[in-house]
């Protein structure tokens, strides 16, 4: 079957191969994979200065955004064949720490967690995959065309969920909250703060393309101006570019009790002069919090599937800008400023029209 594969950390390596089917060893269910979204950490990965491929092997299989359909499932799974399904990302680390010990492996202390398509552990971007049933999350059919946005949204489900936990720490009533970077984690982060009632805004340097209109469309407010100009006094801030600038004005813009959550991995190439002094008094006197979060366990999927299932389809397709067959996964990979989410479809064409006679 075939497969896009690549030499972690050998620029350039990328390519789609013919390689075995996946091992019983692998999980009991089988799943025919559907769809895989792309995302910078795929970039990453195939420009050589991320991932790692599975201990003793030189290749990793690609993809830990999936979508795709169970062909077989064990006996007494909660799980049978045709089920629209997703697949989890990450593994607990062996030892395991306190967070992986109790399902918690998102949080996991010790860094020996394993992550499909990305840390030892081949993805999702094959054929066919196998899963254990434990790390398989279904989906309700309706959402064939835009199940492949779980796992972006179980990202932001879970930073959600950690802004709320900081939040109770003190009496608190959040009217607002800025996101900056229309991507898709910064979309899916809108979405799902107006699905909590918030006044959502959302901050990108573009003024053309789909994203102002997408933002428009979903009840927000658009900016493209500066950080501190776009929503003054802010309750939440969710940074989802690691843009060292941006960061750094997010943390200096909410309102006093503030939270800054940041998303974005930064390439920790650019220096940025900054006043930590003055910015460490701001947070100090207003009891800010900044923090990061990164990754999903299963409960956040489950609320991403609920957050998707509640929002308007229509609104969640145009966030898919790009569809590439696999045989094409460069322009998947190669993204236009227009594009949003970009996919690698595995779904095999419909079948050509019968000959008229
Ligand atoms: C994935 C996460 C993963 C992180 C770091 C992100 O792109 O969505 O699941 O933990 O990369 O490897």
């Amino acid at each position: 079957m075939r497969a896009l594969t690549v030499h972690p950390g050998v620029p350039g390596s990328a390519r789609i191969e013919e390689i075995a089917e996946p091992h019983a060893s692998a999980g009991s269910v089988l799943v025919k994979v559907l769809a895989v979204g792309v995302c910078g950490t795929d970039r990453e990965i195939i420009e050589g200065s991320y991932g790692a491929a599975p201990a003793g092997e030189e290749r990793l299989v690609l993809g830990h955004e999936s979508l795709g359909r169970v062909l077989e499932a064990p006996p007494g799974a909660e799980l049978a064949a045709g089920d629209l399904v997703v697949g989890i990302v990450r593994r607990p680390d062996p030892v395991p720490c306190a967070c992986c010990a109790v399902g918690e492996w998102d949080m996991c202390r010790n860094g020996r967690y394993t992550e499909r398509g990305i840390k030892a552990l081949h993805g999702y971007c094959a054929e066919r995959v196998r899963i254990e049933p434990e790390f398989v999350v279904s989906l309700p059919p309706h959402l064939d065309r835009i199940g492949v946005l779980v796992e972006p949204t179980s990202v932001v489900a879970k930073a959600w969920e950690q802004i709320e936990r900081i939040g109770r720490r003190a009496a608190w009533f959040p009217r607002s909250v800025l996101v900056i970077g229309a991507g898709p984690i910064g979309l899916l982060a809108a979405l799902l703060g107006v699905q909590r009632g918030l006044s959502v805004h959302v901050l990108d340097r573009v003024t053309s393309g789909p994203k102002p209109q997408l933002v428009r469309d979903l009840g927000a407010t658009y900016h493209a101006g500066a950080v501190n100009e776009a929503c003054p006094g802010v309750d939440i801030i969710l940074e989802c570019t690691g843009v060292g600038q941006l960061v750094f004005d997010a943390m200096r813009s909410t309102s006093p009790g503030g939270i800054v959550c940041l998303t974005g991995i930064s390439s920790g190439q650019r220096l940025l002069e900054a006043n930590i002094a003055a910015l460490n008094r701001s947070l100090v006197l207003e009891n800010d919090v900044v923090f990061g979060t990164v990754n999903a366990n299963r409960r956040h999927y489950e609320e991403a599937v609920g957050a998707l299932a509640r929002a308007d389809s229509a609104w969640l397709e145009r966030l898919i800008t790009r569809r590439a067959p696999l045989e094409r996964w460069r322009e998947a990979i190669d993204r236009g400023p227009e594009d949003v989410k970009t996919v690698i479809d595995l779904s095999p064409p419909p079948s050509p029209a019968p000959l008229s006679r």
